[in-house]
């Protein structure tokens, strides 16, 4: 793997990719953050040597290198999922990359279902903590010393202070947050009432099908991370509705413009 992360890295710092300070992960239904940066190089992931391709359709899949808030970011405008078919490792192959261009800090957005029904369709959650429940872990296999120790610490794997940050971001610009457990499940089918039922009773308040194994990785690698849910629909055991992946979609984009304002105001505060 080594080998391939080298490769990877002297492709993009070929490109110009020089000494990028934040990297961003975009998740479903929310590459409008793009359209905010000052983008330098646009790399489509087919054409970097060692990146999965991006196979669900809305997206885009695309590298951006430029400024945001004041910062050089790198922006993964798509990301790879597990249930598309890639291992683990090469789902989050991107982050190690990225750690080994210089970067330190991680924001990474998902859209997530609620099974805490207090949070609302289109609102925000700020990742406290996650529960793995993919069947795997990106760390499983030879440990790589070089990039971090065998026994990663994950007491707390979203950092406190990032977290802080996003909270009075959150508090000035009158932006609805709340903060939560996120839960990672295989997909790509939706959950039934049982496994809602189940997912809220081990303590999630959001479950998604991403994220989980991309901050791993960057704990691993010692960066530190922000994540936010955006809440898309309501997994309610007593009431559940079929989910239609357009209004999932559609909820998403109108929470779009809050997460893009916190991520700006939070990369111009780092
Ligand atoms: N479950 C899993 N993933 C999701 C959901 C959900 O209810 N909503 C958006 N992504």
């Amino acid at each position: 793997m080594m080998e391939k992360l080298n490769e990877t890295v002297s492709f993009l710092k070929s490109k110009g990719v020089e000494k990028p300070e934040i990297g961003i992960i975009l998740g479903t239904g929310l590459g409008s953050l793009a359209n905010d940066v000052n983008v330098e190089i646009t790399l489509d992931y087919k054409d970097i040597p060692h990146f999965p391709l991006s196979t669900v359709e809305f997206h885009s899949g695309k590298l951006l290198y430029g400024e945001l808030g004041g910062k050089k970011v790198l922006v993964m405008n798509g990301r790879f999922h597990f249930y598309e078919g890639y291992t683990l490792q090469e789902v989050t192959f991107p982050v190690r990359v990225m750690k080994m261009l210089g970067i330190n800090y991680l924001l990474v957005s998902n859209a997530a279902g609620a099974v805490n029904l207090n949070l609302p369709k289109s609102s925000l959650m700020i990742i406290d903590d996650h529960i793995n429940m993919l069947p795997g872990s990106p760390l499983v296999g030879k440990n790589l010393d070089e990039l971090g120790p065998r026994f990663p610490d994950m007491s707390r794997p979203y950092n406190p202070g990032l977290i802080s940050l996003m909270e009075k971001i959150a508090a000035e610009k009158g932006i609805k947050i709340n903060k939560g457990v996120y839960v990672a499940w295989i997909g790509p089918s939706l959950e039934t009432r049982a496994e809602y039922r189940f997912i809220k009773l081990m303590g999630a308040d959001a479950v998604g099908m991403s994220t989980v194994p991309e901050v791993l990785v960057a704990n691993h690698m010692g960066m530190k991370v922000a994540a936010v849910s955006v809440i898309t629909d309501q997994g309610d055991p007593d009431n559940l509705h079929p989910v239609d992946i357009d209004d999932i979609i559609r909820n998403a984009m109108i929470a779009e413009k809050d997460l893009v304002l916190l991520f700006e105001s939070l990369i111009r505060e780092l």
